[in-house]
């Protein structure tokens, strides 16, 4: 009889916890995982040859928080294209967001377009398909995107400030935003926008590194400047998921889209 591995049966616990909507008690499935992981690792290697080998866990690399940053800093660096980012991005072990998701989800849309939408990172669906937006949120974006003449499939390019999708779909932390930030703003710089939106305040606030929540931010252009000296105007919009629960703010929502038309208008 095969043995499931440990690690793998709380992995699928807490992601149906996670679609459930059950608030998880992160620290202590931390520790669970830490304890499932050890004990796999230190039992014997099986006796099939025809096994993968498998990657080391995050927290077993003995790498401090700066050390993975800097990691990321040195890869993002050595992208020479977007495909080449995201093999990159998915290569990356220091975010334990990693640990508990499906997959990466690193960007979808045209490379080189005019438009770059940042947005929050993956939920459900964007965790179980490895693109971003592609959910219920997803496809409230593409509507608000038509409404000015945008779409994923010939203008706009669409992404996230984190990649892997939390448990439960909490916030990333600051230190997870802080892990996939160098390839964020590599990102931009390969990408080259004219036009930047930020969707919702965690994506505006973690772009700007501001505290300044999205009723302050949204409803103004700010300058975006990226490490490697890259410049464009940014446009922090509602995130969609906020509107499909508060649909009375979608007039707020359309003049924000309005302003970012006729910017874009000046802009080509
Ligand atoms: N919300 C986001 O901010 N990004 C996604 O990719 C999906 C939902």
């Amino acid at each position: 009889m095969s043995q499931t591995d440990p690690s793998l049966a709380l992995k699928a616990l807490t992601d149906w916890w996670g679609e459930m909507g059950v608030d998880v008690d992160e620290t202590q499935i931390r520790a669970l995982r830490k304890a499932a992981e050890s004990r796999t690792a230190e039992a014997p290697a099986p006796k099939s040859s025809n096994e993968q080998p498998q990657r080391l866990p995050r927290h077993l690399m003995k790498k401090t928080h700066a050390d993975w940053v800097n990691e990321a800093k040195t890869l993002a660096a050595d992208a020479q294209t977007l495909d080449a980012l995201k093999t990159a991005i998915e290569g990356f072990d220091g975010c334990i967001l990693k640990e508990s998701a499906r997959n990466t989800a690193c960007f979808d849309g045209v490379q080189g377009a005019p438009v770059m939408v940042i947005g929050e990172g993956p939920g459900a669906e964007e965790d179980a398909r490895g693109l971003p937006f592609v959910g219920k949120a997803g496809q409230l974006l593409d509507k608000m995107l038509a409404a000015i003449g945008l779409s994923r499939k010939e203008n706009t390019f669409i992404t996230n400030v984190n990649y892997w999708r939390p448990p439960g779909n909490r916030n990333p932390s600051d230190e997870e935003l802080e892990l996939c930030r160098p390839f964020v703003d590599r990102m931009i710089e390969l990408g080259q926008p004219k036009l930047i939106i930020a969707a919702g305040g965690v994506a505006a606030k973690s772009l700007l590194q501001s505290r300044v929540g999205i009723m302050k931010l949204r409803g103004s252009e700010h300058a975006l400047k990226t490490p490697g000296g890259y410049e464009a105007p940014m446009f922090p919009i509602f995130h969609p998921a906020f509107l499909l629960r508060r649909p009375e703010e979608k007039s707020r929502a359309w003049r924000d889209l309005l302003n970012i038309q006729a910017r874009l208008e000046e802009l080509s």
